[in-house]
């Protein structure tokens, strides 16, 4: 009998303007080609009341406690009826951004708690006495002041979109921390890179995973 394939939980992270958004559909792509099913998501959403949290975060004014609390309510939501049971019934689930670009944007830019940010990690990620966390993090590292270039020219920008680059260093930094705290969930992507080489490099550490089939 064939055996039931174990899901997967990839996500993607790194500082505004850094290029993740082609590069998530061409891995769900390349998952589907080798047989896989998908569940290709992002945060804050994923879910009808995690979108309209969304909405909250990225246009209205608040403090960073509320905005961490939105960010982890629409979290648990998603995690509870979307990525569980996708990840549950053995399929890949790609999402664009998760916890730590909560450490990231909220903890490293906004210069909130991290305690307070690590007990609602734990609360939030527990599910029947089961800490779920993504399997693999591809964090898309590009210097916050190429990223910023990259924006300009793109689109009207959001609430976080629009801030300095002194927050985007704190961003940055606050990834880094991240990454050095779970070295072997965390693998960097160099983003200066062409689109090409990028997809190259990202492709590389999922097949040295042994993750797909082709
Ligand atoms: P983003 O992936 O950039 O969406 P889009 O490319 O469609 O604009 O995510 C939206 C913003 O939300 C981004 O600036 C980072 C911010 N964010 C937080 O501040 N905290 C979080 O926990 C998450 C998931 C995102």
């Amino acid at each position: 009998m064939k055996q039931a394939q174990k899901g997967l939980f990839i996500s993607f992270e790194g500082i505004d303007g850094a290029g993740k958004s082609t590069h998530i559909q061409a891995l769900a792509d390349a998952f589907k080609a080798s047989g896989r099913a998908v569940t290709l998501t992002r945060e804050p959403g994923g879910t009808a009341l995690a979108e309209k949290l969304r909405q909250m975060v990225l246009n209205d004014p608040m403090d960073a406690l509320t905005e961490s609390l939105l960010v982890f309510a629409a979290r648990r939501d998603h995690l509870k009826t979307v990525i569980l049971p996708s990840l549950n019934s053995g399929q890949v689930v790609i999402c664009d951004r998760f916890t730590d670009a909560t450490f990231a944007y909220q903890g490293g830019g906004r210069e909130f708690d991290l305690t307070t940010l690590t007990q609602l990690e734990r609360w939030v990620q527990s599910v029947d006495g089961v800490f779920r966390e993504p399997d693999l993090t591809l964090w898309f590292v590009l210097d916050p002041r190429i990223a910023a270039e990259r924006l300009v020219s793109a689109r009207v920008p959001d609430r976080f979109e629009s801030q300095s680059a002194q927050f985007f260093d704190k961003v940055h930094q606050a990834y880094m921390k991240r990454a050095l705290e779970a070295p072997q969930r965390f693998a960097q992507i160099d983003a200066s890179q062409s689109k090409e080489a990028v997809w190259t490099q990202l492709i590389d550490v999922i097949r040295n995973k042994k993750w797909l089939n082709t």
